[in-house]
């Protein structure tokens, strides 16, 4: 299940060829995205080319509940690194907000997502889907596990700064994707990687539940 790619660059350009491939074919898709550090390198790939995201709709799939402005909010994230360098409309990209089941009305007023790419944060969470989230889970606010918030103060400096609770699509939410990627890169991955995809299809693993999804790809690059 798990396909193993000699490098990040060849990781990113592999699920970029994926997602320029589904605008072309269907200009109209609605995706989901990821942050963190894994996507950086597919998002710089896809600017690279002009492709058009006139008529594509994105869902984010989780933010931090913090000041939107903040340059390490998720939304700041996804302005500079995607969409301020494409021609996608602000208003076609959407992010969890509350109430969280009009956040949910949203993608099923859209028909649902097309695409969806996650991470996975080194505790096994897709998006911010922490152990013992229920499959059956919708968007929703949640509180951060210990693990996620120190493995995410990298980027805000200290413990103390980083957000502490969040908005995330739920499992539940996540699964009616029609189609699903997983990336994930380096050695720190590799073991919630294989226990995720090869393990028991357990709540203590939110990514085991991808098991059980009948269109999913998982792209690993140490
Ligand atoms: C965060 C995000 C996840 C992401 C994970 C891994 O917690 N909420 O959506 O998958 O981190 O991020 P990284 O790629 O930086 O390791």
């Amino acid at each position: 299940m798990i396909k193993i790619l000699k490098s990040y660059s060849v990781l990113s350009s592999t699920v970029a060829n994926i997602i320029k491939r589904q605008l072309k074919k269907h200009p109209l898709s609605k995706l989901g995205l990821p942050t963190g550090d894994t996507p950086l390198g597919m998002y710089s790939e896809l600017v690279k080319e002009e492709l058009d995201w006139s008529h594509a709709i994105t869902f984010n799939l989780d933010v931090y509940l913090m000041n939107v402005d903040h340059p390490e909010s998720y939304q700041s994230y996804m302005r500079k690194n995607l969409f301020d360098r494409t021609n996608i409309y602000p208003d076609h990209t959407h992010f969890p907000f509350r109430p969280t089941s009009a956040f949910e009305d949203k993608i099923t007023e859209s028909m649902g997502i097309d695409l969806c790419i996650l991470g996975i944060g080194t505790n096994g969470h897709i998006a911010f889907n922490e152990p013992g989230t229920s499959f059956k889970s919708r968007t929703r606010v949640v509180d951060l596990s210990e693990q996620t918030i120190q493995d995410n103060s990298r980027f805000f400096g200290s413990v103390d700064d980083t957000p502490k609770q969040a908005i995330t699509m739920g499992l539940g939410t996540i699964m009616e994707s029609k189609k699903i990627i997983l990336i994930a890169n380096g050695d720190h991955k590799l073991n919630i990687l294989n226990v995720a995809m090869n393990g028991e299809v357990t709540e203590d693993v939110p990514a085991s539940i991808l098991q059980t999804h009948n269109n999913v790809e998982v792209y690993y690059c140490d």
